[in-house]
């Protein structure tokens, strides 16, 4: 080859254009541009999804006479065993075709012959994928909040199986006053609950038919877009179409539920690893979710908490890719729209497993009454009781705050129990009884938290039954 050969541009290549290519050029792609270019080892996640997305399309075009009852029984036999076939690992998707859509068009093609390209008319890829990831989301949340039922189960057992025991509550990490464990685990509940709520609330952002849109401007065909959305389980079409093909809020939205998740796991991540460290010596996390050393014999370590924790990281940088690929991002579908599956499917891979470790870590997890009462029983906690039990004797808070704080710095400067011999101090147990009002850690208060956490998990299980046989 000479020198001249060698920086000829590809566009001279001989290759023949393929798939959408067909007809406005004349060469293939150059081969970096072809991989730079192409979304399939990202999108073909999306195949099933495509493929009811499709079959959907061509029975509305039929039902409105834009194509033949005939080609729309081809098309949707012809789509139906292209599924199997992508199934059963016997199609292999080609780079060169870019992506899920122009793939399976390809494949049907294959099938059905020349017919296969009915299935695109009043339709742009553009409107096709934003059709792909709602219905791909909406299934996945879905997932997700079974997921996090699970683990919210997983809390409840765990703390109703140690109500008795009592530990000290911190704030900036110092002891403060003895709660129950119960309560302690109660707390994180709350927040999965609230992860929970959230998602639910996406799902009516989600839930908007985007086809019909066609590439920006509508289509000149006459679509029955509230057909296709009936057909498919949206309750509504999307009300521009503009808007239609370039809102990526629902998925802005989705990564930032999922950085809210990862958030609280890494939290109750970090507690475990200081609960299960020989400072603290509160539980033993179970053997199968923790890892030994390969020089040190004694170690076992909390990996998985550590990895949910760092993984929190990965997730944050996945919102932010999205809304970096949004930003300043005019209207209408641009590719840098293509960018946004990646980070989607990475915090929705990332935490869905991270819950569900978190979930096998919690089950597991034994906790130690002993060494947490040991800790709890530090007169120091007692500290607000005895102000409080000043206040009852009629002196102003802010004067026994004052007098106990006197008591309590003796007692540090001289170690032991010093001056506070004489008072007497509540037992961390009496201190935890005390909190009975609601939301307090006394035990009759906590035993209702888990009565209302049950009733939620029974009603949030039924709710996910009846939107899956309406989906
Ligand atoms: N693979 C594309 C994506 O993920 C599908 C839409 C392509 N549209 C286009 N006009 N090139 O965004």
């Amino acid at each position: 080859m000479t020198r001249n050969q060698k920086k000829k541009p590809s566009a001279t290549k001989t290759g023949k254009p393929v798939g959408v290519r067909k007809g406005r050029f004349r060469s293939e792609m150059d081969p970096l541009f072809a991989r730079f270019n192409a979304s399939i080892a990202v999108d073909h996640r999306l195949f099933e999804h495509d493929i009811r997305g499709s079959i959907a399309h061509a029975r509305m075009l039929a039902r409105q006479e834009i194509i033949s009852r005939d080609d729309a029984r081809k098309l949707e036999t012809g789509l139906r065993s292209v599924l199997e076939r992508i199934r059963r690992g016997e199609i292999r998707f080609r780079e060169e075709l870019e992506d899920v859509h122009v793939n399976i068009e390809e494949a049907l093609r294959q099938e059905i012959g020349e017919v296969a390209g009915k299935l695109h008319t009043a339709r742009s890829r553009n409107d096709q994928i934003a059709l792909d990831l709602r219905m791909y989301l909406l299934d996945e949340v879905e997932r997700l909040q079974q997921y996090l039922r699970e683990l919210m189960a997983a809390l409840v057992d765990t703390a109703e199986q140690n109500m008795e025991l009592v530990m000290p509550g911190y704030t900036h990490l110092q002891r403060g006053q003895p709660v129950r464990l119960a309560h302690h685990l109660m707390a994180y509940f709350e927040m999965f609950r609230r992860d929970w709520q959230r998602l639910s609330d996406s799902v009516s952002r989600i839930d908007r038919m985007p086809l019909g849109s066609a590439a920006l401007a509508g289509t000149t065909f006459p679509v029955d877009r509230e057909w296709v959305a009936r057909e498919l389980g949206f309750s509504s079409v999307a009300a521009n179409s503009m808007d239609a093909v370039s809102d990526r809020d629902f998925a802005v939205e989705f990564a930032f539920d999922c950085a809210m998740m990862m958030m609280h796991l890494s939290r109750l991540a970090e507690e475990l690893i200081l609960w299960a460290s020989q400072e603290f010596g509160f539980c033993s996390l179970p053997d199968d979710f923790c890892s030994g050393s390969s020089i040190m014999p004694q170690k076992k370590n909390p990996d998985a908490c550590e990895l949910i924790r760092a993984k929190t990281g990965r997730v944050y940088g996945d919102l932010m890719a999205l809304l970096t690929v949004l930003k300043a991002l005019p209207l209408t579908y641009n590719k840098d729209l293509q960018e946004d599956k990646e980070p989607v499917f990475d915090c929705l891979d990332t935490v869905s497993m991270s819950i569900r470790i978190m979930a096998g870590l919690i089950s597991g997890a034994r906790f130690h009454g002993e060494k947490m009462l040991e800790a709890a029983s530090d007169p120091t906690l007692a500290a607000t009781d005895l102000a409080d039990s000043y206040v009852r004797q009629g002196k102003p808070f802010r004067e026994a705050h004052a007098a106990v704080g006197a008591i309590m710095r003796g007692r540090s400067e001289r170690s032991g129990y010093g001056r506070m011999k004489g008072v007497s101090l509540s037992a961390p147990e009496e201190m935890v009884e005390a909190r009975k009002h609601i939301g307090g850690t006394a035990r009759a208060r906590v035993k209702e938290q888990i009565r209302d956490a049950r009733g939620f998990l029974k009603k949030s299980g039924e709710k996910s039954a009846r939107s899956r046989s309406g989906r």
